[in-house]
Formats: C-alpha cells, structure tokens, sequence
C-alpha cells in the first residue's frame, strides 16, 4: 500500500478537476483501510492467544473498504482515462462529416466549437483551418483557452504542445497525440464541417485544408 500511495501521490500532483475529487475519495478510503488493517495487526501482535473475533472483523471491514476504493480507483484510471490518455477510450474506425456550430473563427486564435457532441478546438490561419479536440489528452486541460506557438497548441495546464496540422505531440509532458479533425467548407455554404482522422486509417488524411466559407 505505501510504494502505491508513492506512484498515486505522483500522479495526484498531477491531477485537476473531477479527477481529482475522485481520487481523492479513493486515496482517503486506502488510508481509512490501512489504518484498520493497523489496529487489526496490533491487536494480533498483543493479544496472539485470545480471541480473534474482533481482529477477523476489522480485517473483513477493511478488506472490503479496499475493494470500494479499488473500484473508486478504477474510475479515475478507466473512467476518466486519468494519467492513461484522455482520449484512450476513443475507439471506432468510422467518422462521419459533421457540421461545426460556428461560422467565423478569428485569425490564429485558438476558438472553441462544437461538432455534434464533440468539443473541438479550430484554429484559422488565412484560409486553413485547423481542428483538433479540445481536451488535453495529458490531463483534460482546455485547449481552447491555450495559445499559437510555433506551429502548435499550446495546453494552458502544463504547457504540452501539439502540432496544429496532424495533433502530434510535439512537447510534453503529455506522452499521448491530440484527437484531431479534417475540415473542409461546409455542404450548405456556410461555415464548416469536420471529420475525425482515425490514425492508421487506409485513406490519407490532413488535420487542417484550405477551406472557404
Ligand atoms: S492538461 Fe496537462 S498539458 Fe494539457
């Protein structure tokens, strides 16, 4: 339990938001636990004839206060993909053209859009766009509130930068590629549409083209 709360302590320095709430419930269930498990070994080592009725007990209770913060655990590593990739449970290989919900995007400047329930953000530069999904895959920051350096996003959290043409990582400390989008001007005219680039996919695809609208 202590070389984990080592490893979970370095990643909890590292976690924000809801995450962190979660984990902390997790990190505050182990310690209730150990405590028991504590006073359960104690009692063991005073008492080694007595009764064990009490010291079975205690064991029982934090083995099974273990197991809910296990669970509790699991959902800070699976649900939110916490420390793993943000995005690590974005699967299919199909991706539709999907409409963006805005119709001008400002110069270089990091915008946030909507395409159908995804949260993306585009960036303009001249008549290229450019999209990827907003949240940082390294912790969830948002990268819409970040900023344009060299050719990259940059995430407002802890500074990853990833490459505005293709999502590459280009700095960490996220180890993990932005989700990213083809555009192209929208079927009605206005404004544009987007289409996941799903990696390894057979057909090249280019995360930004020069689009008018
Ligand atoms: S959340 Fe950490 S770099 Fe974006």
């Amino acid at each position: 339990m202590v070389g984990a709360a080592v490893a979970g302590t370095a990643d909890y320095a590292d976690t924000d938001d809801e995450p962190r709430m979660v984990a902390t419930v997790h990190a505050t269930l182990m310690v209730i636990a150990l405590v028991i498990y504590l006073i359960s070994l104690a009692l063991r080592l005073s008492a080694p004839t007595g009764d064990r009725t009490v010291v079975i007990a205690l064991s029982i209770m934090a083995y099974l206060i273990v197991a809910g913060a296990a669970w509790v655990g699991g959902e800070v590593v699976y649900g939110f993909g916490n420390m793993v990739n943000r995005h690590a449970w974005r699967f299919g290989n199909k991706s539709s053209w999907t409409k963006l919900d805005v119709t001008d995007i400002p110069e270089n400047t990091p915008t946030a859009a909507k395409a159908g329930a995804q949260s993306l953000v585009v960036v303009r530069q001249g008549s290229t766009v450019y999209a990827m999904h907003s949240v940082c895959a390294h912790a969830g920051g948002p990268l819409a509130d970040g900023k344009i350096v060299d050719g990259c996003i940059e995430c407002p959290w802890h500074y990853s930068r990833f490459e505005l043409t293709t999502g590459y990582r280009k700095q960490g400390p996220t180890t993990f590629d932005q989700p990213y989008y083809d555009v192209r001007a929208a079927a009605d005219g206005a404004g544009w549409e987007v289409r996941r680039v799903i990696p390894g996919q057979a057909e090249p695809q280019t995360g930004g083209q020069q689009v008018s609208a």
